[in-house]
């Protein structure tokens, strides 16, 4: 069967990143590489790991197993909230352990304003992306005001803004405003962990399309520009999610689809979110 074409995004600084990724959150250390070589193997070619996941080294070895070039990986990984003092130093431990000469996108996890350190890491980042290991820096889970306080100080824009974004829990201003700063928006969490698919305006669309709702679900995504990065443990539902980039939603579903925001936010407020968290 072949594989699907996934379109790239161009970021705000050239790099291209593919629209819809592979995330690896929650999947545990002793499994990642096994999904991981699956992911490759269904044809993903952006994968979106962290720090904190704990699951950095699998990672790292599933994309040496595949035997892929490095070159044809779009890899993102993230500072651990803990070392934003320390990010050159937790960069280098995060290389190590994926095993990677150089990541093409590296994230600030959490802005943990409680702390008021995230100015000082997005410095850090900022040489490492001028001396040629990070392609490209972002952000995640930054709101409104932490990006306001971030570019105040900033000399590089960030390239992306990851946060969750899902049917039922958009954040629109927040796209709205990322997108208005040239910063790209991805999606994590994008199918509401599972939740957002059981809906009736997601099934009736998935039905008429003859199609899984999770292709429908991240189609309106991949509509909207949005960058996403869905997991499955499941080898067929990762080609399922993977088959969304041929789904085309007429503008009658998409609304349909956007009139399910109800405030549902599954993960933690950035607002709040401690160091400890992650
Ligand atoms: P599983 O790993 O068993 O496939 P999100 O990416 O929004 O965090 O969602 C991930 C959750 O959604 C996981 O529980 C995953 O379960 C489930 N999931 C992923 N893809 C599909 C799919 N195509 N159909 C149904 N559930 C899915």
């Amino acid at each position: 069967m072949p594989k699907q074409t996934v379109p790239n995004v161009t970021l705000n600084n050239g790099v291209q990143i593919p629209q819809l990724g592979f995330g690896v959150f929650q999947v545990p250390p002793e499994e990642t590489q096994r999904i991981v070589e699956d992911a490759l193997e269904a044809g993903y070619r952006h994968i979106d790991t962290a720090a904190a996941y704990g699951n950095e080294a699998a990672v790292g070895a599933a994309i040496a197993a595949s035997g892929i070039p490095r070159a044809d990986i779009f890899l993102t990984t993230k500072l651990r909230n803990g070392e934003q003092g320390t990010a050159r130093e937790a960069f280098g431990h995060s290389r190590r352990e994926l095993g990677v000469d150089y990541v093409d996108l590296y994230l600030i996890h959490w802005p943990v304003p409680s702390r008021n350190l995230f100015a000082e890491a997005w410095k850090a980042m900022e040489e490492l992306h001028a001396g040629g290991e990070i392609r490209a820096i972002g952000v995640s889970n930054f709101l409104a005001n932490h990006l306001d306080t971030l570019l105040q100080s900033a000399d590089v824009v960030p390239a992306v803004n990851q946060f969750e974004l899902h049917p039922t829990f958009q954040q629109p201003e927040l796209a709205a405003k990322s997108r208005s700063l040239g910063i790209a928006v991805e999606a994590y969490s994008p199918l509401g962990q599972g939740a957002d698919l059981d809906a009736a305006a997601v099934t009736s669309v998935a039905d008429g399309h003859g199609v899984p709702p999770a292709q429908v679900v991240l189609a309106w995504h991949l509509a909207q520009s949005t960058i996403v990065i869905p997991k499955s443990a499941n080898s067929g539902r990762m080609r399922d999610n993977l088959a969304a980039v041929d789904v085309v939603l007429t503008p009658e579903e998409i609304g349909g689809i956007t009139a399910l925001e109800a405030g549902a936010r599954i993960g933690s407020d950035p607002a709040v979110a401690a160091h400890s968290q992650m």
